[in-house]
């Protein structure tokens, strides 16, 4: 005992410049983290839900906050949480849905080493399991996107897509607050000047074109319907409830990240259908880390019809955040607090 110990404090401008919001870095991160975790070198005990309300769906306007612990191995070799509150009707108040405060502790003794602020973290790793599941399953002539949700989270979808499929060329992007749309074409026009960007009013002829449908929303019934997804195309299914069980049922393939969290979770159209018994676990074909490490492919052929369906884990945020970390103290960055004094 009387042992001092600091904890190194990591606020939003810190961790920018420290590259959280780096995509190519954050996709190396998200892609370490999926093959540790199908090599087995993680801990993920899954995600504690805390809702506010008395129904289930009161959370889509009242709130959540959730707890995501995770230890993970290989070159990070860290454990902490994540813990994240998203606070649906913050943007009356200006502020973001989402808020990420990352604790890192030391897998050894267990303290903790680190508070860093995550919300760029968790955005930008989104965008790279996303961007992951592009990458792996996506037809590598992609030409057409559709993002259903123009928030923080459609931003990043769109950030990542770019870097793994850099032959897009149209982007079509839906909210049901057609304002979002807009604002979020106008800066996509500024900055892929490359590419065409189309608000559209509705789902439906963006989809029937699309070789990639990304779902961002906080849908609570589905808009997405079967007969619009064309032969060979990926629908990254990020978010809840989007898309109609026939999207799943008609998919040649179905990848997912953490399967038995989803399921934990029930908070995705196909969580929905395991719990009714219409989705079973030999449904699943392939987790991400499978792919990466070579025990299961990807997109056979163009013309398969993909449904990816991702719920996210701590170790992902854990993965980026240690990188972060680790370069603050080479940098002698951030603020120490006096932890135990
Ligand atoms: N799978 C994961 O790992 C993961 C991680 C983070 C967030 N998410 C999910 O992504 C979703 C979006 O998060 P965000 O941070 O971008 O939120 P956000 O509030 O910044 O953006 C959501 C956008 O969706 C729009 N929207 C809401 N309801 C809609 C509907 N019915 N139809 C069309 N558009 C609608 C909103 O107008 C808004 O522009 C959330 O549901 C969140 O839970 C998933």
């Amino acid at each position: 005992m009387g042992n001092t110990v600091k904890v190194l404090f990591l606020n939003n401008r810190d961790m920018r410049e420290l590259g959280a919001e780096d995509m190519s870095a954050v996709l190396h991160d998200v892609h370490r983290a999926y093959s540790l975790f199908e090599s087995g070198d993680v801990i993920t005990p899954g995600k504690v839900v805390m809702r506010f309300g008395e129904k289930p769906e009161d959370e889509n306007t009242l709130g959540r906050i959730n707890c995501m612990p995770g230890y993970i191995g290989g070159e990070y070799d860290m454990a902490g949480v994540k813990w994240i509150g998203s606070g649906p009707m913050n943007y009356k108040q200006g502020l973001p849905r989402a808020s990420v405060m990352m604790v890192l502790n030391d897998p050894d003794t267990k303290l903790p080493l680190c508070f860093a602020d995550g919300t760029a973290v968790s955005a930008k790793r989104t965008g790279a399991s996303g961007g992951t599941a592009m990458k792996l399953l996506s037809r590598q002539d992609s030409k057409v996107m559709t993002i259903c949700g123009a928030g923080a989270q459609g931003r990043t979808q769109l950030e990542a897509a770019l870097i793994v499929r850099p032959g897009l060329q149209k982007v079509y992007v839906y909210d049901i607050r057609p304002e979002n749309a807009q604002r979020f074409v106008e800066e996509a026009r500024a900055k892929y000047p490359g590419v065409t960007f189309a608000t559209v009013d509705t789902p439906e002829p963006a989809v029937r074109e699309s070789d990639i449908i990304v779902t961002v929303t906080l849908a609570d019934t589905p808009f997405v319907k079967a007969e619009w997804i064309k032969k060979g195309a990926l629908i990254v299914h990020m978010a809840g409830h989007e898309v109609e069980y026939g999207c799943v049922t008609q998919a040649d393939k179905i990848v997912v990240d953490f399967w038995d969290t989803i399921k934990h979770r029930m908070a995705s159209t196909i969580a929905l259908m395991a719990a009714e018994g219409l989705v079973k676990d030999e449904d699943i074909d392939a987790n991400l880390g499978e792919i990466l490490n070579g025990k299961k492919t990807g997109r056979d052929n163009d013309d398969q019809i993909i449904y990816f369906n991702a719920v996210g884990a701590g170790i992902l945020d854990l993965a980026v955040t240690t990188r972060c970390y680790r370069k603050a103290l080479e940098l002698g960055m951030g603020v120490w607090l006096p932890y135990w004094a």
